[in-house]
């Protein structure tokens, strides 16, 4: 019998214990073990819970930390502290630990893993990235043959949500994360999720592992979704695409680009007809080509099958190999200032003779040439001007655009959002 201790009962953690009750018999013959949830920590241990851990919830961590039979942790208690604490102290006593805390790991991932690594436990991360979808096994096993070069991803369902929302309905911004936050996909403070902080995290453990070396959340280039407007939705869907927020990390020769920002996609791009709270992640590497990985990435019990499959691999793995730290690069990160992209721009300027010619100056000094120019809608003497850049360095852009600024004529810089070309 496999003893195991919980720390949190909240949504994951809930689903874990229905999971392993639920699915017993199968988990058992899978590793040749029963699992036993041995005891839980709460938050509040006043709360009602379920008839399922009656005699199991306890608020003191030393219970779970100092019981000797306890051989796996489970943190899915979320948040930096006490949970960083705890997962330490538990590696340190020989305890193997499942997390699905994307902030932790993606900050702290490299000291935690070297602590695992030198008390010989586990540390394993599946739900931090994606949920249910498997990707960190995946990729750290069955495509460790391969270089990977590139991934993309849609890494927030919260986001994809609202930008499903405003594309099928025609909502704004602040419409459609009034309804996600109805629909509960939202939180009531949807900072991290609508500025993209929650998908850098996700990016920093995915980028770190597909091109091993350290990334961290705070050198991802990172734009949300907030500024997007219906109008630019309108506009992408004329020229044959959709705006999606988009993980974008690419392997150049000594250094990695790494990205989350709102990127207008072809429909034909694998990533374009990803919807609603689904996520989706797209790895190339250079022998298997491109593979796919598509599905939930939150809630209870798709979260849980992946905690509960990481449990059942640190069981499974208790006497042999584990695979700790594969950070083995030192690769700089690009400046985001030298990403080379094509731009979509929507500007608002007084409808006068000769501004786009001054726009189109300002453009050429900075080698930035345009693949498509077309002017929309007149309002009170002013024009709107879309625009198309063919791929030019970030830099070159924003230098152009403060120039432009400056000009009388323009009236706002209204959207500059990256487009991903090829399909
Ligand atoms: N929810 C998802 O779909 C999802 C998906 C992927 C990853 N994750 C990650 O999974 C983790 C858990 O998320 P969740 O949505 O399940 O969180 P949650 O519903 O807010 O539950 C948190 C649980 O932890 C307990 N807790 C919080 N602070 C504590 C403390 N200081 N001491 C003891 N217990 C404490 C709470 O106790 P009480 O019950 O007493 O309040 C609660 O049971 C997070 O790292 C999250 O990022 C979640």
């Amino acid at each position: 019998m496999i003893q195991i201790g919980i720390l949190g009962l909240g949504t994951v953690g809930t689903g874990v214990v229905e999971l392993i009750e639920k699915n017993q018999v199968n988990i058992s013959k899978r590793i040749g073990d029963h699992i036993n949830i041995k005891k839980i920590l709460v938050k509040n241990i006043n709360k009602e819970r379920s008839s399922l851990v009656e005699g199991k919830i306890t608020d003191k961590f030393e219970d779970i930390v100092e019981d000797e039979d306890i051989s796996v942790i489970v943190e899915v208690m979320g948040g930096e502290e006490p949970a960083l604490t705890y997962i330490r102290e538990a590696l340190k006593r020989g305890k193997n630990v499942v997390t699905a805390n994307k902030e932790i790991i993606s900050k702290y991932g490299k000291e935690l893993l070297k602590i695992s690594s030198a008390n010989n436990v586990n540390l394993l991360f599946e739900a931090s990235v994606g949920g249910g979808i498997p990707i960190i096994r995946p990729m750290k096993q069955c495509l460790s043959a391969n270089e990977i070069v590139k991934i993309m991803g849609i890494l927030n369902g919260t986001t994809n949500y609202i930008l499903t929302q405003m594309t099928e309905k025609g909502e704004s911004f602040k419409d459609a994360l009034k309804e996600a936050q109805i629909e509960g996909y939202a939180e009531s403070d949807p900072t991290d999720d609508i500025k993209g902080f929650d998908a850098a995290r996700k990016t920093a453990i995915l980028s770190s592992i597909g091109f091993n070396t350290r990334i961290t959340p705070d050198q991802i280039y990172t734009e949300g979704i907030e500024n997007i407007n219906p109008v630019d939705i309108e506009y992408a869907r004329e020229m044959g695409g959709v705006l999606k927020l988009i993980a974008t990390c690419k392997k150049h020769e000594d250094n990695v680009e790494v990205s989350v920002t709102p990127v207008l996609l072809k429909n034909d791009h694998p990533l374009a007809s990803v919807m609603g709270t689904f996520n989706a992640i797209m790895v190339e590497g250079n022998a298997v080509g491109r593979v796919m990985f598509y599905g939930l990435g939150a809630g209870k019990m798709p979260t849980a099958s992946a905690v509960v499959a990481d449990i059942m691999e640190a069981i499974k793995n208790k006497n042999g190999t584990k695979v700790h730290c594969t950070c083995y690069n030192h690769l700089n990160v690009m400046d985001p200032g030298l990403a080379m992209s094509s731009f979509y721009l929507r500007l608002r300027v007084l409808d006068k003779p000769g501004v786009l010619s001054k726009i189109s100056g300002a453009f050429g000094e900075n080698q930035i040439s345009l693949s498509k120019v077309f002017q929309k809608n007149t309002m009170n003497g002013t024009a709107e001007i879309v625009m198309v850049t063919y791929d030019v360095p970030f830099k070159n852009l924003q230098e152009a655009l403060s120039e432009i600024k400056a000009y009388k004529q323009v009236v706002e810089i209204s959207s500059v959002i990256r487009v991903e070309g090829e399909s």
